[in-house]
């Protein structure tokens, strides 16, 4: 089977294709290897998935809807696509907020655009992000929860990239799955996010900022968790046929919530090292707790998260270590 995984660059994208083609399929990867983090590591990432015969890769942007057609022209056999390609990141939304307009709003877009033409498409899985329920303060987070008042350019380009996903789906008929992501980490994952950032800054011996504070709560799931979850619900095909339009939204969260002190404590003792506490008010655009409510993605496709804290974060350091040579 033919699956299209844009982002395959990237954290989360490597680690699908990776698992795709483990099991037999053939990955068509798209990417635009941009700057937002460091290049070399995307290059790493990548490096690797061409060592399967299975992968394909094609350098382009998703918003760039010429380029995007040409490519599913080339490729009309696609069965299954995953979208993860989109500006990642709350905190740079508020730097450079029309990249995230035209990565994510246009990507997605551009991409449906072209695949409502695919002859053979059967499902169209994409990446959304906890932070849709902004301003909520009902924990934990359930897929029937308002997601009307998003705290970041960010999240309101997740909510848009939902929206323009449901029209696709009931215009069209395109089976659609969308995936709210709760706080990714593990090897080969993100230089902006806690738990690298913090390694580096821990072992660089320079102070980390801990935003409120220290009251924030996350969610935090681990990659293997995740990418069991993407591909569980990229098989759940076909829908219901009672499902109109065949639209379904998921939580993939770890089902816990940690204290921030909690975790960075458990990446202290990875490390064997004290960590320089830098408190500091909280930010414009974060949210103080996430937590996931995982009930829809138990029920429709066996998403049992299993890693804690405690077990992923040692395998992240693990990485880490091994692959800057520390
Ligand atoms: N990691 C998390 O904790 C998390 C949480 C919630 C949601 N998400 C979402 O999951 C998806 C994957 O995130 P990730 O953590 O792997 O991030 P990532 O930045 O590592 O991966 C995204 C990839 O998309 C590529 N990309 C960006 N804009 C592009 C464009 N216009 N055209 C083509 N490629 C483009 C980037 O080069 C990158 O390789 C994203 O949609 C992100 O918003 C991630």
């Amino acid at each position: 089977m033919k699956v299209l995984v844009t982002g395959a660059a990237g954290f989360i994208g490597y680690h699908t294709a990776a698992t795709l083609l483990a099991r037999g399929d053939e990955v068509v990867g798209i990417d635009d290897l941009n700057a937002y983090y460091e290049v070399s590591l995307k290059e790493a990432r990548l490096a690797r998935l061409r060592e399967h015969p299975g992968f394909t890769f094609e350098r382009m942007d998703v918003a760039d809807a010429e380029a995007v057609a040409a490519m599913l022209a080339r490729h009309r056999d696609v069965v299954r696509i995953v979208h993860l390609a989109a500006q990642a990141g709350v905190r740079y939304s508020l730097v450079n907020p029309f990249s995230y307009a035209r990565a994510n709003v246009g990507g997605v877009l551009a991409l449906l655009e072209a695949a409502r033409r695919l002859p053979a498409l059967e499902h169209f899985v994409f990446a959304s992000s906890s932070s849709v329920y902004g301003l909520n303060t009902t924990v934990p987070f359930s897929v029937g929860d308002r997601t009307d008042a998003p705290a970041s350019f960010y999240a309101a380009t997740k909510k848009a990239t939902e929206g323009t996903a449901h029209v696709y789906a009931h215009l069209y008929g395109v089976p659609t799955s969308g995936l709210r992501f709760f706080t990714v980490y593990g090897p080969w994952g993100r230089p902006d996010m806690a738990a690298f950032l913090f390694t580096r800054k821990i072992l660089a011996g320079e102070p980390i900022p801990v935003f409120n504070h220290g009251e924030m709560r996350r969610d935090f799931t681990y990659i293997d968790d995740i990418v069991a979850g993407v591909i569980g619900c990229l098989d759940a095909v076909p829908f219901d046929a009672a499902l109109v339009p065949p639209f379904r939204i998921y939580n993939l969260g770890n089902n816990r919530t940690e204290r921030l002190l909690d975790f960075i404590a458990v990446l202290e003792q990875a490390l064997g090292r004290k960590a320089n506490l830098d408190f500091k008010p909280m930010q414009p655009g974060d949210i103080q707790e996430t937590y996931a409510d995982i009930r829809e993605s138990k029920r429709d496709f066996g998403f049992e998260p299993r890693t804690t804290i405690g077990e992923g974060i040692p395998r992240f350091v693990a990485w880490y270590k091994e692959f800057y040579g520390v």
